[in-house]
């Protein structure tokens, strides 16, 4: 089968200027990330704010070109797609944002929201358009005679509905979904979650979804991304992931997650993420890590197969055999400081 989505060490670099007399800085938000999703099938990406998570959406949802690496949509290179598949390829891939008021124009009815796309993208009357408007709002939970209303007449839950149900008018192949239920309430989340499940099963559609919230992506995950500073620290099955994080990153994530936490070792996040202007040398979360040795403080531990995932951590292994131990305090000193 096709993947719906295969990308290849995708990276994006943005140029952060500093004033006249200064050359701009260069920011890595997304260092070389890899993944496929086939279709029926979700990726959750998880990491802290700034990881990278909506640099990495863009960059598929076909906003942004990456700086480096392949992207394929339906076996289709989408970094520089053949001239007469790129209508197409923008039309297989849409996106749904955390806010979808700010995404509804407030002045337009409901039907008009969603049969815009149709009028664009292909040939269909206006009835034919506002009918098929009527049937997806009656498929994402909505009533038929909604549709004369305005955005503002619905709650949050409903216009994020109302935001699925515009994004899924052209069939697309696949969703990206950045934080889209991070707005709502804990009892709404879990109905918006519910409907974008039984639309996958029902369409068959890809989800890349994107999230800070552990617990959320249990729900709906199949496989999941965890980024830090714009790097995958793990990466495979939501199953092996949550029953036994072998990154000390994810391990933390999950223990500051409730209701989620494995049964190992709590660790707590401890200090500030680094400036990603400045990332530290070895393994970018050796600064707040507290397992790191000097080995991690110098030298970059790549991602790699451990037990039927990727872990970027020089230490995967250990932790596999034996658990996390005893945390110990981050030691930030400069290295002399630390051997003395
Ligand atoms: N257009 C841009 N120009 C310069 N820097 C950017 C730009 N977009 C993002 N960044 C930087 O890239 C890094 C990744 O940002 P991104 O928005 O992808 O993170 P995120 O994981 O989505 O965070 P959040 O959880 O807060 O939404 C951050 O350091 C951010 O400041
Ligand atoms: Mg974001």
């Amino acid at each position: 089968m096709t993947p719906v989505v295969e990308a290849k060490d995708l990276r994006q670099v943005y140029k952060i200027r500093r004033g006249l007399f200064k050359d701009p800085a260069l920011l890595q938000a997304v260092g070389g990330v890899s993944f496929t999703i086939e279709p029926g099938r979700t990726l959750a990406v998880v990491g802290e704010s700034g990881c990278g998570k909506s640099t990495l959406a863009r960059m598929v949802s076909l906003i942004e070109k990456p700086a480096a690496g392949t992207l394929s949509l339906g076996g289709v290179d989408a970094v520089d797609p053949p001239h007469d598949q790129r209508r197409q390829l923008r039309r297989s891939v849409q996106l749904v944002f955390q806010n979808p008021y700010g995404s509804l124009n407030p002045r337009k009815k409901i039907v008009d929201v969603l049969a815009a796309p149709l009028a664009i993208h292909t040939d269909l009357g206006a009835k034919e358009r506002a009918d098929k408007a009527r049937e997806m709002l009656a498929q994402v939970g909505l009533r038929p005679e909604q549709a004369s209303r305005y955005p503002h007449m619905f709650s949050g839950g409903q216009r994020q509905r109302i935001a699925i149900a515009r994004a899924l008018m052209l069939q697309p192949k696949l969703l990206v979904a950045d934080e889209p239920v991070s707005a709502l309430d804990v009892s709404i989340q879990a109905q918006v979650l519910n409907l974008l499940a039984d639309l996958q099963a029902k369409y068959q559609l890809a989800y890349l979804f994107i999230s800070h919230d552990l617990a959320v992506v249990r729900h709906i995950a199949h496989d999941v991304l965890v980024m830090y500073l714009g790097l995958v620290m793990e990466q495979g099955p939501r199953e092996r992931i949550f029953a036994r994080p072998l990154h000390p990153y994810t391990q933390a994530l999950l223990a500051s997650t409730p209701g989620v936490g494995s049964q190992q070792r709590r660790i707590v996040l401890q200090g500030e993420l680094p400036s990603p202007l400045n990332p530290p040398q070895g393994c970018v979360f050796s600064t707040r890590c507290p397992y790191a040795v000097e080995r991690c403080k110098v030298e970059r531990p790549p991602a790699r197969p451990v037990d039927g995932r990727l872990v970027a951590c020089h230490f995967a292994e250990d932790f596999l055999a034996s658990g996390f131990p005893e945390a110990r305090p981050v030691d930030n000193r400069p290295l002399s400081a630390q051997a003395a």
